[in-house]
């Protein structure tokens, strides 16, 4: 069925399936997504892509919210601007984002601070560096459940992660912690391509940036020893 609303004052149309993003995006209304991806499920745990509904008490997540007749959509109003600014200024209080180009870009364009919470506690954890294919540095995860999704029911049905832990403690983690090798992961890498931070790295983009030369990777991808 065919809806009919106001988005930014403008009329539009749609689907009554299609999501306030979808419709956004088909008429070139730019909303910020860090969770989102097309080929996952949309959960709506980061929420800087929240909208004002008339109507709604609390700003909504146009990742997941429905268009539907007569409604009045604000993408860009101050009190949304003031909502994607401060979840912005608490990730970068409590991780990492030094890899997360888009996150760093949304930075800039809301204007957010790096110095607004210089209390909070940065989330720091050492690289897991466990297996042949890649590496997890959950400093710089977000928990946005992208990872999590494709090694799951979006794409692999591998489920060798999920979320761990309880509250601010809460990452993404293998059964009792394992080390990959020793879970169901097949190394497929879909999880790689999908995290939006560089917390999930192919271990040759990894040793590269430590300084590793492209020959020496190719020694330990044989398996053969330097000979000094
Ligand atoms: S992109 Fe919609 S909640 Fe994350």
């Amino acid at each position: 069925m065919t809806v009919t609303f106001l988005m930014d004052g403008k009329e539009v149309t749609a689907q009554d399936e299609q999501t306030l993003l979808d419709v956004a995006r088909e008429n070139g209304i730019d909303i910020p997504t860090i969770c989102f991806h097309e080929a996952t499920t949309a959960n709506a745990v980061c929420r800087i892509c929240v909208v004002e509904v008339e109507g709604q008490r609390v700003l909504q997540p146009a990742c997941i919210v429905k268009a539907a007749d007569n409604m009045k959509v604000q993408t860009r109003s101050e009190k949304v601007i003031r909502a994607r600014k401060t979840i912005l200024e608490m990730l970068s209080a409590t991780m990492d984002l030094s890899e997360a180009a888009d996150i760093q870009g949304m930075m800039k364009e809301y204007g957010a601070s790096d110095e607004r919470f210089p209390d909070a506690h940065r989330r720091e954890t050492d690289v897991k560096d466990d297996n042949p294919m890649y590496i997890r540095d959950y400093s710089k995860c977000l928990l946005c459940w992208r990872c999590v999704q494709v090694c799951a029911d979006d794409a692999q049905y591998t489920f060798a992660i999920n979320f761990d832990g309880r509250g601010y403690e809460t990452q993404i983690g293998t059964f009792f912690d394992k080390a990959i090798p020793e879970t169901s992961c097949v190394l497929c890498g879909q999880c790689v391509a999908v995290c939006p931070t560089g917390a999930l790295k192919s271990k040759r983009e990894y040793l590269l940036q430590q300084g590793v030369s492209p020959q020496e990777i190719s020694v330990m991808n044989t398996g053969r020893k330097k000979r000094k």
